[in-house]
């Protein structure tokens, strides 16, 4: 079958890959009909993810048809068009139980601290991932869900990780009635969290990034203020200016390791490898957000040292909340706010390629070329 097949840090490509097989008889083997590239794909490809193995196939946003079950699968049936969440996850341990699910205990033997996740290193699992024909996936029948009638295949791949990433970013913000929201990046998950703070109450929402088609769509899609922080001198000191030096309620990290916007974070975090990279937003969601504020985390850092302000952190007096999504938490209500109309994640993808041109694809989305949000890569038989 074809897969996108990593070669190392800036090198992927198309191959041929032998076809997975059901090894566990809760497996399912999917043929993929659609999968995205996603920030966190990003940080695999910059090479800034510990153990990230040449030989792997990336893809953890990814919906298909289900091709073949093991012997215990029950609920999911040969031909079920459906969505795979991108946390592998038991459904039995305690943190299943807990609605962790992005915290498995069971699904990623390799870590005590983020469960399995598709397409996402060996640190995550080892598990290949959805930029392929077919995929074999896990516990089959705890996360996928079927794609529900009439709803475009556009908004279900976006189910998988976009929409309910930038939702629980919101939601760990803990916003308030007319409280500011500050988001830190104009990626889709950024885009999605700055559209999600109004549905829990915020005030006014301002969104920072350093492109413009970018800061442009988030402006028109999420009705909020956009800001290129390029043009500005001190981000720290804008917040707080511009909110009568009290500081921002809440402050969301939707840009993770690869943060530009401060040299010295940048040669550390991401030339040098000193730190798990750069860690420019978070320093900034620190130090604007207001006294006893709370900072929410989607932004991906990796698992070891980070240079950030702790002393800051505890003088003001700051809650952080941080997670992987737990997609099969929030999968109910994200399709009822896609089929009411409450939100409209199709229109964050900008581009359909061929899964044959993935390299191009992740050239393009890295660079920010040709005003790209969000790639989807099709592979053949879903384009017949
Ligand atoms: N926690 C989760 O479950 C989860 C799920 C999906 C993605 N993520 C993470 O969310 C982050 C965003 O994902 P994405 O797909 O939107 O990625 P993306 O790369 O498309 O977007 C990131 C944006 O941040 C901007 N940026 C860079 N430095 C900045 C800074 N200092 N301040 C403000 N903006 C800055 C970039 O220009 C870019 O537009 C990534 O770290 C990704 O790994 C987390
Ligand atoms: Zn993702
Ligand atoms: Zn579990």
């Amino acid at each position: 079958m074809l897969a996108m097949n990593y070669r190392g840090p800036l090198r992927v490509r198309i191959d041929h890959k032998p076809m997975p097989k059901i090894q566990h008889p809760q497996d399912a083997i999917i043929r993929v009909t659609r999968s995205c590239i996603c920030g966190s794909d990003l940080h695999l490809y910059n090479g800034s993810v510990p153990d990230t193995r040449v030989g792997m196939t990336f893809g953890h946003e990814f919906i298909g048809v289900v091709e073949e079950i093991g012997a215990e699968v029950q609920k999911l049936k040969v031909g079920d068009h459906v969505m795979v969440p991108f946390n592998i996850a038991c459904g039995k341990c305690a943190f299943c139980k807990q609605e962790l699910y992005g915290n498995c205990h069971e699904s990623n033997p390799q870590a005590t601290a983020v469960g399995g996740i598709f397409g996402y290193s060996h640190t995550a699992g080892g598990y290949d991932g959805g930029q392929a024909e077919y995929v074999r996936v896990p516990y089959a029948d705890v996360s996928p869900t079927v794609i529900p009638e009439g709803m475009d295949p556009d908004d279900a791949v976006l189910l998988t990780d976009v929409v309910p990433t930038g939702y629980q970013a919101a939601e760990m913000g803990g916003i308030q009635k007319g409280d500011t929201v500050v988001v830190f990046g104009a990626g889709p998950v950024g885009i999605m969290a700055a559209k999600c703070a109004w549905l829990f109450g915020a005030g006014r929402v301002i969104v920072f990034d350093q492109v413009d088609y970018r800061l442009e769509f988030v402006r028109n899609y999420a009705q909020c203020e956009a800001y290129n922080f390029r043009e500005i001198d001190d981000v720290v000191v804008f917040v707080k200016k511009t909110t009568d030096w009290m500081g921002a309620d809440v402050c969301i990290d939707a840009v993770g390791a690869e943060a530009a916007g401060n040299a010295m974070q940048t040669i550390t975090g991401r030339k040098l490898f000193l730190q798990a990279g750069s860690a420019t937003a978070l320093h900034w969601a620190i130090n604007s957000v207001k006294k006893g504020g709370i900072v929410s985390i989607v932004g991906v850092y990796g698992p070891t040292d980070n240079l950030i302000p702790i002393g800051n952190v505890v003088n003001k007096g700051i809650t952080i909340r941080a997670n992987q999504a737990s997609v099969k938490r929030l999968l109910p209500k994200l399709i009822d706010h896609i089929q009411n109309g409450v939100l409209n994640p199709k229109a964050l993808i900008t581009h359909h390629i061929p899964l044959e041109e993935v390299s191009d694809a992740y050239r393009m989305f890295s660079a920010k070329l040709d005003n790209c949000i969000k790639p989807v890569l099709v592979p053949p038989s879903a384009r017949m």
